[in-house]
């Protein structure tokens, strides 16, 4: 069975900025280059300034990336909405997806925008009904050349 990790939290820095979208790229990096070696996979939807993730694994590596994640200063507030085991993972081509454009920019359900904005209260099926709505984007624009 494969872990499957749902978390949110807040943005300690403002992702849009020019120096937020190094942040971001810089977590990318070491997300994509850490979850390759550890067996890891999954998403990473970042908001106007909130992170929703979707992290899938053995469980022994997910909790123990969650456990570093937690006390990662580029965020706060993280929320672990829930933790599940499935039988195959959903981002298994993705050591770490992400679309790091202001989700308020997306064609979202309403139910998906925080309200009030900056509360995360996502429920765990919308954010990865997201996640992977995101994803076969991405895929489809990299096909797409
Ligand atoms: C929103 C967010 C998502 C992150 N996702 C990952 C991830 O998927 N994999 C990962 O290795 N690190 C991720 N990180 C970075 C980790 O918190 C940590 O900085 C990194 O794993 C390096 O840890 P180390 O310095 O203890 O080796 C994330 C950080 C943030 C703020």
């Amino acid at each position: 069975m494969i872990t499957q990790l749902v978390y949110t939290s807040s943005a300690t820095f403002d992702p849009a900025s020019e120096a937020g979208s190094r942040h971001i790229a810089q977590i990318l990096e070491t997300a994509r280059r850490h979850n390759s070696q550890a067996g890891l996979s999954g998403f990473l939807l970042v908001g106007g300034d909130w992170f929703a993730q979707v992290l899938e694994g053995e469980a022994a590596a997910v909790t123990g990336l969650f456990r570093r994640i937690l006390f990662d200063h580029r965020h706060m507030n993280v929320r672990l909405i829930e933790t599940r085991a499935i039988r195959e993972r959903l981002f298994g081509e993705w050591s770490m997806g992400s679309t790091i454009e202001p989700l308020y920019n997306l064609p979202l359900s309403p139910m998906m925008k925080p309200s009030p904005p900056g509360r995360l209260d996502f429920p765990f099926d919308r954010i990865i009904a997201c996640a992977l709505r995101e994803a076969q984007r991405m895929s489809e624009a990299s096909a797409q050349g």
